[in-house]
């Protein structure tokens, strides 16, 4: 309590805001002034009026936001808590794909790093990837990191998806065949999967979301048991919204341990010490801005 109250006060002494992501601890959660999925945090960055932002997620959540405003200050709590997918792909591997795919639109996830965003022609996040796809002139795509989102879009797409081979640990892990098992006990049961997702899994889906897409789904549904295939603090965080309705794991815990690498008591350290600053080199961020601005664009 008395940390929570440390954290409130230097907010406002620091004219700051605390940006939390959908995958945060519920107490982390709770000192947030905002908490959503990707797209929405990328955009909430642009509206706050406030000079520092501290971001509670994974480094490129924060890097993007600090790509948008390059005038505010931006903290992540913890440095390593990095996306592990988004490291899967470098600049140097995009610009290889260019040579080797001269007429395709390169299309990269927000799970990237900022000199990856510099190099392809627009972002995407889960919550409208295929939308972005769409919305380009070109037949052929190359989409990265993520291969099983680009196989998604694929299935909702007539375009030429072209994959690279990155993957979420946490979501590739989960076991189509507990799933069908938990769907056998439970035949009532909505099966709400993130996109990150392998085929297989997406394959056994009723609706295929974003993680705030998932809780707006649950929000308005009449259904009362849900299989929620994503993060675990994502089912957390809806089981304490809805008491009243059931919401199953899929079999296992999905735990992303960056996102778990921040906590209350390092949201605290960092708005009293003002670590870790987010820098981007204005080369990069300049086109990488370019990609982000595109997307929030058309979404
Ligand atoms: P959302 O944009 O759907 O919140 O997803 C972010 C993410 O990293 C999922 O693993
Ligand atoms: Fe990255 Fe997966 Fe963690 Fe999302 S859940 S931040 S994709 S490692």
């Amino acid at each position: 309590m008395e940390l929570k109250k440390e954290i409130e006060k230097l907010k406002r002494e620091r004219n700051a805001v605390v940006l939390a992501h959908n995958y945060q601890i519920q107490e982390v959660q709770e000192v947030a002034d905002f908490v959503g999925d990707s797209l929405e945090l990328a955009r909430l960055s642009q509206k706050v009026n406030a000079k520092v932002i501290v971001f509670a997620g994974v480094y490129f959540m924060a890097e993007t936001a600090k790509i948008l405003n390059p005038e505010k200050t931006v903290l992540i709590p913890e440095k390593d808590a990095r996306c592990p997918m988004a490291d899967m792909v470098t600049a140097e591997e995009v610009r290889k794909l260019r040579k080797r795919y001269p007429d395709a639109a390169f299309v990269a996830y927000v799970n990237t790093n900022a000199d990856v965003k510099a190099e392809v022609d627009i972002i995407c996040t889960s919550a409208n990837a295929v939308k972005v796809v769409e919305s380009l002139p070109q037949k052929r795509i190359v989409f990265l990191p993520d291969k099983n989102l680009a196989h998604w879009v694929s299935l909702n797409t007539d375009k030429e998806i072209i994959p690279f081979y990155g993957y979420c640990y946490v979501h590739q892990d989960f076991d189509p065949e507990k799933i069908k098992q938990l769907k056998k006990e439970h035949p009532q049961a909505l099966v709400l999967v993130h996109p990150e997702a392998d085929p297989e899994v997406v394959a056994l889906a009723d609706q295929v979301l974003s993680t705030s897409g998932m809780l707006r789904y649950v929000e308005k549904s009449s259904a009362e048991e849900f299989i929620v295939v994503t993060e675990e603090g994502l089912l957390e965080m809806l089981r304490r919204k809805h008491p009243e309705k059931k919401i199953l794991s899929p079999g296992m815990k999905g735990i992303c341990r960056d996102m778990k690498k921040i906590s209350l008591n390092s949201v605290y350290t960092s708005l009293k010490e003002m670590r870790y600053p987010v820098e981007v080199p204005e080369e990069v961020a300049r086109r990488a801005r370019k990609s982000i601005k595109r997307m929030l664009e058309i979404s």
